[in-house]
């Protein structure tokens, strides 16, 4: 097992920093604050940094194979511009926005926007895995889930990866390409006594973790061997991972406040804040959602 420590490269304090999705076109990363409802565009080249409102809490935003932005907003889907303007609500789904809220969601490699919501109170199985197909409609994947949070899926898209966070778990389920439907559930990774959160996959097949209340990222093998341990030091809340940067081997992670104490937050001066770390493996371009508003 090898240990190394990513570095802050942002200072942008987020409340609760998610999602981070690195754009191979534009080479920038987007990532979101789900409280301050913002979606954040950072450039790693220029050092250059914006943020646009979402108009409420965002759990994630994808990227469209058109260029426009699609986000998953407490409880609707919402398309946007490559700006996250002009934003249009996709008729037709709305979750129980009194019980749960979108979290994390991605891209699968079919161009559909996977997403799930989490219980407020983060203790009911009140919140489910939902998929928005690019005519706009959605489906229900998976029902009776706490915390819906980092998904993955194998290279051949034949697997799909799943945290349900109070599971301390990873979970693999079989994925039918034309249905979109997920079966054979069975745990691949034992994380132990902590909460994992978001999750990417690399071009070797491995899964790095977030692990929330551990101020580290974790890289397993498929097969549930620990291989790496990523220190993110004074982060706080470690929130969730992304391959990005021109040789897709940066791996960039988004920190959180939320959920720490005074004395807590004064011991970590960057939590909130956005890491990165050079790794020895290239990771996948993220996939595109194949539709748009209409
Ligand atoms: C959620 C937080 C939650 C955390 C636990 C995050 O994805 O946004 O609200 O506390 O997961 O792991
Ligand atoms: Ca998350």
């Amino acid at each position: 097992m090898t240990r190394a420590a990513a570095e802050p490269v942002l200072e942008v304090r987020a409340t609760l920093g998610e999602g981070p999705v690195w754009d191979d076109r534009e080479q920038r990363l987007l990532f979101v604050d789900i409280m301050s409802e913002r979606v954040h565009w950072f450039h790693p080249d220029s050092g250059d940094h914006s943020s646009s409102a979402a108009d409420g809490p965002v759990g994630a935003v994808v990227l469209r194979e058109d260029g426009g932005l699609v986000l998953a907003r407490h409880d609707c889907f919402v398309h946007a511009g490559p700006r996250g303007e002009g934003r249009a609500v996709v008729e037709g789904f709305r979750a129980d926005g009194s019980a749960v809220r979108f979290n994390d969601g991605k891209v699968d490699p079919w161009g559909r926007f996977v997403a799930g919501t989490m219980s407020w109170e983060e203790a009911m199985p009140a919140g489910a895995l939902h998929m928005l197909w690019p005519d706009n409609t959605v489906t229900t994947l998976l029902e009776g889930v706490t915390i819906s949070n980092g998904l993955a899926w194998s290279a051949e898209g034949d697997v799909f990866y799943y945290i349900d966070s109070p599971t301390r778990r990873v979970d693999a389920f079989h994925v039918s390409p034309i249905s979109g439907t997920i079966s054979g559930r069975r745990t691949v990774v034992e994380i132990g006594d902590v909460f994992p959160d978001g999750m990417a996959i690399d071009d070797e097949g491995c899964l790095w973790v977030a692990l929330w209340d551990a101020g580290l990222v974790r890289r397993y093998a498929p097969d549930g061997r620990l291989l790496e341990v990523v220190d993110v030091p004074e982060g706080g809340h470690v929130s969730s991972v992304a391959f990005g940067g021109a040789g897709m081997s940066t791996l960039y992670i988004t920190t959180a406040r939320a959920g720490l104490t005074e004395a807590e937050l004064a011991r970590a001066s960057h939590a909130g804040d956005l890491f990165a770390l050079e790794v020895p493996v290239t990771g996948p371009a993220p996939f595109r959602f194949a539709g748009g508003p209409s």
